[in-house]
């Protein structure tokens, strides 16, 4: 929420898991406009607590490696059913990014709870859930933001940007819907 700054019209809802919304509090400060529901988002309760008279903005980051792939297409058939109108942004996992997070020795800690095998076609939520719609595929390696990689990044990033394949291979992807 601190880096999109959203105005004060606006409602937010931070969803995770109960042990984790309620560490938030006690490191971040919780703006009025701010609202945290701890449940597990494979539980289909923990919409009703968000208005469904309004369009939405869904940021999901990080999430998808950890449902399973019928648990993530149900959630995105909640999402698109709940609200009228909405955007839709979550990174891309590829297969090839999930065997990495599955198989990095730096990734030991989590790769217990990898579940969800990955996609490597953006259109493919448009076949999981009617009425999603991509609108675009953001590739880092083609961001203003390379400028600050460290200088073997930046030229890795450079030769890969002209290739969508390559760039969904080695750098993070932001994929946003409407619907
Ligand atoms: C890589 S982190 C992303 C953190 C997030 N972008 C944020 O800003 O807090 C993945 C998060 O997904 C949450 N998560 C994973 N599976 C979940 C589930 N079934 N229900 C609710 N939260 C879940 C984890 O607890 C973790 O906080």
């Amino acid at each position: 929420m601190f880096r999109v700054g959203p105005p004060r019209t606006v409602g937010w809802y931070d969803v995770d898991f109960p042990e984790v919304v309620a560490l938030r509090p006690q490191v971040l400060p919780q703006p009025t406009n701010a609202h945290t529901i701890g449940a597990d988002l494979t539980d289909p309760q923990w919409l009703h607590y968000i208005p469904a008279d309004r369009p939405a903005v869904i940021v999901a980051d990080g999430l998808i490696p950890f449902l399973t792939q019928d648990d993530f297409v149900s959630l995105l058939n909640r999402l698109t059913s709940h609200f009228p109108s909405g955007e839709l942004a979550f990174n891309l996992y590829t297969t090839y990014a999930i065997w990495t997070l599955t198989h990095t020795r730096g990734m030991a800690a989590i790769a217990g709870g990898v579940v969800n095998p990955g996609f490597n076609d953006p259109h493919q939520p448009e076949r999981w859930s009617d009425g999603l719609k991509l609108v675009e595929e953001i590739f880092l390696t083609r961001a203003p933001e390379v400028a600050e990689l460290p200088p073997i990044w930046r030229l890795t990033s450079h030769l890969a940007a002209p290739s969508a394949t390559v760039s969904r291979m080695i750098g993070t992807v932001v994929l946003r819907y409407r619907f």
